[in-house]
């Protein structure tokens, strides 16, 4: 058989979204040429006994050198933000591109595509932010970069700048259903929230807690409800992120057993925090704010059933970094005066596969075929990423060799993101990937950064596979 592999992984359990088995690993000019056992020598060979080999892991949620509303820098630029990532397992990530009002499609994504460019530890595609959906960016713009390859984009119900109403949440749906591309949906009803905030600012209750309470369930519920019907209306599939509690949960269900195509997102804040982090002295609660909020024991065993249950297609990080501190003067100082000017979003896409890897798979809440497929290989196969999130013949050599011995407490300071804080600081974890392949390149090798900046690079995106 093939002889002459570029790199072979021997020894390793090897796990698919739907398998598990002992198999060496060949690999040649990048990608994956022969799974089977006792392959022929590599120029370059890595002793993977004991540990298993996952695909590397797919972010499809990411937010990197994004403007704030209250124009804070974000904590991570594409360097930093990848080198993250990648130290966490993952080798490939889908950052958001947001369209300021009045602003071409075009030129938003020449700005993030600048700032990418060259600057990678991982592979990138973007979704587009659909912020101003005026005629010609929904008769022309989106439909051609469909074409192009940005073949999904995020519609938002929540946030003052950037909610769409109803109407044009159906065009911009519309735009979906005649391109085939796929829509996201941001579930807060922005209404209720701004009620909300009115009642607690009037009772000078200005603390980060309030963030929570000026956005309840119902409030998610309501546009999760919505939103799928909207899609429902115009006859669309629809991704419904970072879903946080049951009872939007089951609007998912709902909407499913009607017949519907809905594709369930949630994310490690969800299974790890409450909405009494939020409550932290000093401030600190600051640190927990991001939408929809963390709720409570309740929601987060309601997240976990969707995951073992397939409620949930994709785990992302929704990775948002922004710092806690300021010494350079980045972050309004509003942030301590008012829950409402705390940036929204929490750094996470590090921690993300450690902590689905310890609280799931090593306790035994889901098995690790389900891993993979909820950390990368679903969302390949929803976002159109065609050579990505499989270890199979012909695809990309994206791997991450895990290490389940290996534990850790996760520490701020051993992180790689540009934020100064985790919101999971002194969390135990069993296991970690601690060396990481891209495209049969090592970037990782026991636990050291070894690939370079640039490494990483942007991939353009079919369809849905769906
Ligand atoms: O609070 C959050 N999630 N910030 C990131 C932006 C978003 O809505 O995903
Ligand atoms: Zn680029
Ligand atoms: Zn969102
Ligand atoms: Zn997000």
């Amino acid at each position: 058989m093939s002889e002459g592999f570029d790199l072979v992984i021997r020894g390793g359990t090897v796990a698919t979204a739907s398998d598990v088995f002992q198999a060496d690993i060949g690999i040649r000019e990048g990608r994956i040429v022969q799974i089977g056992e006792a392959l022929g020598r590599g120029t370059e060979e890595i002793d993977a006994t004991g540990r298993y080999v996952l695909p590397g892991g797919i972010d499809s949620h990411v937010h990197i050198a994004q403007a704030s509303g209250d124009g804070i820098v974000m904590a991570d630029d594409f360097e930093s933000g990848t080198r993250s990532a990648l130290m966490g397992g993952n080798t490939t990530i889908l950052p958001f591109c947001l369209q300021e009002k009045g602003q071409s499609l075009r030129a938003a994504l020449q700005g993030y595509h600048a700032l990418a460019e060259g600057n990678c530890y991982t592979d990138h595609s973007f979704h587009l932010i659909v912020a101003d959906p005026s005629a010609s960016v929904l008769g022309q713009e989106l439909p051609a970069l469909v074409e192009d390859g940005y073949t999904s984009f995020k519609v938002f119900m929540t946030y003052e700048g950037l909610r769409l109403n109803d109407a044009q949440i159906l065009e911009t749906m519309d735009v979906a259903r005649r391109t085939g591309a796929l829509v996201m949906v941001h579930c807060e009803n922005e209404d209720a929230i701004r009620y909300l905030i009115g009642r607690h600012e009037a009772e000078g209750n200005l603390a980060p807690r309030a963030h929570a309470s000026t956005r309840p369930v119902a409030v998610e519920r309501e546009a999760t409800h919505r939103a799928l019907s909207l899609a429902e209306v115009v006859d669309v599939p629809v991704v419904i992120v970072h879903v946080s509690n049951g009872p939007a949960i089951d609007e998912i269900r709902a909407a499913r057993a009607r017949g519907r195509k809905v594709i369930g997102e949630t994310c490690p804040q969800y299974l790890m925090l409450t909405a009494d982090d939020l409550d932290g002295m000093n401030w600190e609660g600051a640190k927990f704010v991001c939408s929809p909020p963390p709720r409570d024991a309740d929601a987060q065993k309601a997240c976990w059933n969707g995951l073992e249950t397939g409620v949930f297609d994709l785990f992302s990080s929704d990775h948002c970094p922004f710092r806690y501190d300021d010494p350079e003067g980045k972050l309004n100082p509003k942030g301590k005066t008012s829950f409402r000017h705390i940036p929204n979003g929490i750094p996470g896409v590090e921690t993300r596969l450690p902590i689905l890897f310890s609280e799931g798979v090593m306790k035994g809440r889901i098995d690790l075929s389900r891993f993979v497929a909820l950390t990368a290989t679903n969302h390949a196969k929803v976002y159109g990423l065609e050579r990505k999130g499989r270890i199979a013949v012909g695809m990309d050599a994206d791997i991450a060799i895990w290490d389940p011995a290996e534990r850790r407490t996760i520490r701020h300071a051993e992180l790689h993101d540009g934020a100064d804080y985790t919101p999971y600081e002194g969390l135990e974890v069993e296991g970690w990937p601690t060396t990481v392949l891209l495209g049969g390149k090592v970037m990782v090798r026991d636990s050291a950064l070894v690939g370079r900046k640039g490494d990483g690079r942007y991939r353009s995106r079919s369809r849905t596979g769906l």
